[in-house]
């Protein structure tokens, strides 16, 4: 198929104003031209014909030879012709100077504040983003338990029970939102109660009882978002991504290694400052030696 191909220079229509105007001024000066080349040899052939061949050389109107009154004539109506060329002539004049600089200066004046509008916008999306970002960042926790040697579960399922653990795990996220992967939501009898549980999934039609569903990490954070301390609570695959986001991990080191199917992303000491730890040892509720450690996101 032919398609016409758009001419990639288009004529400004101002200038095309310009040009037209031109040629307008041009054709008047040559007919003023022609009409006062007319005018001369007309004068001249009177002169000839009353002068040198003396025809009716008795007519005087007003007063004169017929010829001089003639000339009179054309001269009356050559100067106003004259006057109208280059006297009153306002095709581009003044006026029309004031007229082009006024559209100029309102077509800029349109084209700064175009930007203007734009600049605004820019700086109020990138505030925005930013103060998104600084909201989300500050924030977002991981919490785990988590064995010496990064194990996490076995078969969809914990591997230890620790009491003191589970107290603190629901102390520190009663009344936040609780951020999980969709097999560490099956793992669970049903929803945690008194929190806002949010199951990750890529399914299009997955449906949890007493949570929201999302399909990204993102929108999981997004639903979050006026939440001062969303918890995202694992599993593995969850923890892996959310390093990205989280700037605080609550982590109840485990000190034994256990067999896993499911393990925590190594620790960058690089990237995470602990702030705050306490130990605790095995005793009779408690099967391992555990520490409660704090880390930090270090600004960068
Ligand atoms: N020790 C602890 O503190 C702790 C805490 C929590 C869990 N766990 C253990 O961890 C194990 C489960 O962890 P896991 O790594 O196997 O699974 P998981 O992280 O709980 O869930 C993985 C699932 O999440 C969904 N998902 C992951 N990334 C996604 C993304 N970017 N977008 C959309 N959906 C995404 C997918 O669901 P679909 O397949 O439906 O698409 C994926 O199969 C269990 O053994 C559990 O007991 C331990």
């Amino acid at each position: 198929m032919f398609f016409k191909k758009k001419p990639k220079n288009t004529i400004d229509p101002q200038q095309v104003t310009l040009v037209e105007h031109a040629q307008q001024r041009i054709a008047q000066k040559k007919r003023f031209n022609n009409h006062l080349l007319a005018t001369l040899f007309l004068v001249f052939f009177a002169f000839v014909l009353n002068f040198a061949f003396e025809y009716k050389a008795d007519f005087t109107p007003f007063n004169t030879h017929w010829s001089f009154a003639l000339a009179a004539l054309l001269g009356v109506f050559l100067l106003i012709h004259f006057i109208k060329v280059y006297v009153f002539y306002t095709f581009m004049g003044k006026a029309w100077e004031t007229q082009q600089m006024e559209f100029l200066l309102e077509k800029q004046a349109t084209m700064v504040e175009k930007i203007k509008r734009s600049m605004d916008k820019e700086a109020a999306l990138k505030a925005s983003a930013e103060w998104e970002r600084e909201k989300q960042q500050k924030n977002i926790t991981m919490i785990a338990a988590v064995a010496e040697n990064n194990a996490l579960g076995m078969d969809n399922k914990l591997i230890w029970h620790l009491s003191d653990d589970l107290k603190r795990f629901k102390n520190l996220t009663k009344g936040h939102h609780v951020i999980m992967g969709r097999k560490t939501f099956e793992s669970m009898p049903k929803a945690l109660p008194n929190r806002t549980n949010v199951v990750i999934t890529r399914q299009a039609e997955y449906a949890a009882e007493n949570a929201h569903v999302v399909n990204t990490l993102e929108a999981a954070l997004a639903l979050a978002q006026e939440d001062d301390r969303p918890f995202i609570i694992g599993g593995g695959e969850i923890y892996r991504q959310g390093l990205a986001f989280a700037n605080c991990i609550e982590l109840t080191r485990v000190h034994d290694d256990f067999e896993a199917d499911t393990f925590f992303p190594e620790i960058d000491t690089a990237v995470w400052r602990e702030v705050w730890r306490e130990n605790h040892d095995k005793d009779e509720k408690h099967a391992h030696a555990f520490s409660f450690i704090r880390y930090e996101k270090i600004d960068v």
